[in-house]
This record gives C-alpha cells, structure tokens and sequence, in this order.
C-alpha cells in the first residue's frame, strides 16, 4: 500500500475506534489530507434523534475547515465491510465542495483492501452555484 494511504488508513481508523454509533452498530472512519498536507480524522457520531447523526467522512473535513484547511487533496472512508466502503451521497456533495473533481477518495473495507476513485466518478453532474445564467 501507497505510505500515504497507509497514514491516512491509520489516523482514520484511530477515529473509528471512537465512532458513536449505539444505534446503527456501523463504526466508521475518516480521515483527510488537505493541501497543506495535514491529516483530519473523524469518526461517525450517531444520536437518538436520527437525522441529526454527522457521518465520519464529514466530521473529518468539518475538522480541517475548523483548522484554516482550505482544500482536500485526498480523503479515505473505511468501514467494517466486505467491499471498501463508499462515502454516501451527502458526503460526494460535502467532498465537492472542498475538492476538486481529480480529487483521489480511497475506499477500504475491514480486511484493508482500498479502492480508490475520483470525485468526477463518484459525483459527475453534481450540483454547483457558478452557472453563468443564474441572475
Ligand atoms: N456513515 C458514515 O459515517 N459515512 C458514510 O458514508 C455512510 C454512513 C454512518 C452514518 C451512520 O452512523 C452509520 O454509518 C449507518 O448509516
């Protein structure tokens, strides 16, 4: 495995030992390398009221923006799965906006095998605010 992803691997699965997810029973880890080349880990928070659960892969970029990140170069997501585990809707659209579309997102399952994709392969047509024709 890549060093990189490696560390990546390693800090997010330290916040996945800390996921709070009572309900679900679906630890997840997080962590992201923004362009300054620091790491921002994060782990799932869940709570009684459903909805309001914040999923690792946004805790972790909500972390670097908190600390001046401007950028993600690349963010891994693992899960306790049998395939890599990949960031849910919500999140491509969080990712999208802190990244560009050749942004790298590494996929990993509980055996430590990594998929990774572009945001472009992920999210293509996605949403955005820049349309020329908007008034
Ligand atoms: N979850 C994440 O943390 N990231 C994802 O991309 C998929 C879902 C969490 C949210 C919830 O706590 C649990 O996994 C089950 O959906």
């Amino acid at each position: 495995m890549e060093a990189g992803i490696q560390e990546l691997l390693e800090r997010a699965k330290a916040a996945q030992a800390n996921a709070y997810a009572p309900y679900s029973k679906f630890p997840v880890g997080a962590a992201v390398r923004d362009d300054r080349g620091r790491i921002f880990a994060g782990c799932n928070v869940e709570n009684a009221s459903f909805g309001v659960t914040i999923c690792a892969e946004r805790n972790a970029i909500f972390h670097m923006v908190a600390a001046g990140g401007k950028r993600i170069g690349e963010i891994l997501i693992v899960g306790e799965t049998d395939q890599p585990l990949p960031p849910c809707g919500a999140c491509r659209q969080v990712i999208a906006e802190f990244a560009g579309g050749d942004a790298r997102v590494h996929m990993v399952n509980r055996a430590g095998e990594v998929t990774t994709a572009t945001l472009d392969e992920l999210l293509p047509f996605r949403f955005h605010l820049d349309d020329p024709s908007r008034p």
